[in-house]
């Protein structure tokens, strides 16, 4: 088990009111995954998922092809759990995104708040690659990640930090803007973290 998979393993021990990043309903996302317009049976994937509400307010709105990937196999088991029955209908992956060699060619890939741990630039780019292989030609890619005036880190772990020109900078050469927006995230314990967001089509 390399550091990675340890840290997260160690991180999904506390309860989900104890993570920053915990929304009870996570509405930005599921705009940006409507605004999307892809149909309900299309592939969408949440990476670096967690235990994430998002799949159960997807589920509830009729979309039915959905898979969760996660470098944590206790946060996958406990959105399991929440889930009961439901979670029959998603596909749980446990892998590091940047193992990840999907068959399948994805509609949406969603992703909020794993990118932002890939610090060393090498790793940016075999995500860079891997997203581009495996959203279909005019599939979405949402991201959000912490803004630049947002925190430096999370989880006790550097992140980097982008702006609206730093994601297209990064991402330009396979998709193209459609929206970006930064946005305030209240956490449970009320501060506040400075997300940005990007919705991204593939060209
Ligand atoms: C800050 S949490 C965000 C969770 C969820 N996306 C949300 O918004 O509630 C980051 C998540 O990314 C996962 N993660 C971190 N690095 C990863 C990697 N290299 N591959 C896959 N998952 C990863 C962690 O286990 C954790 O669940």
């Amino acid at each position: 088990m390399n550091n990675r998979f340890a840290h997260w393993q160690k991180v999904y021990e506390k309860t989900e009111q104890e993570f920053s990043w915990y929304q009870s309903y996570p509405e930005t996302s599921v705009k940006l995954i409507q605004e999307s317009r892809v149909c309900l049976s299309d592939p969408i994937i949440d990476i670096g998922g967690g235990d994430s509400h998002l799949v159960d307010a997807l589920l509830a709105l009729g979309y039915s092809n959905l898979s969760v990937l996660d470098i944590s196999a206790r946060a996958i088991e406990r959105a399991k759990e929440r889930l009961g029955e439901l979670s029959q209908k998603i596909k749980w992956i446990v892998s590091d995104v940047l193992a990840f060699k999907p068959a399948e060619k994805f509609a949406v890939w969603h992703d909020r708040a794993t990118f932002h741990f890939l610090v060393e630039e090498a790793n940016v780019v075999e995500y860079r690659e891997n997203v581009a292989t495996a959203i279909r030609h005019e599939g979405k890619f949402i991201l959000g990640a912490f803004s630049i005036n947002g925190p430096s880190k999370c989880s006790g772990l550097p992140v980097l930090q982008y702006s609206e020109s730093k994601m297209i900078e990064t991402f330009g050469h396979d998709f193209q803007k459609e929206k970006c927006f930064e946005e305030e995230h209240q956490t449970p314990f009320n501060t506040q973290q400075l997300f940005q967001f990007c919705l991204f089509s593939k060209t």
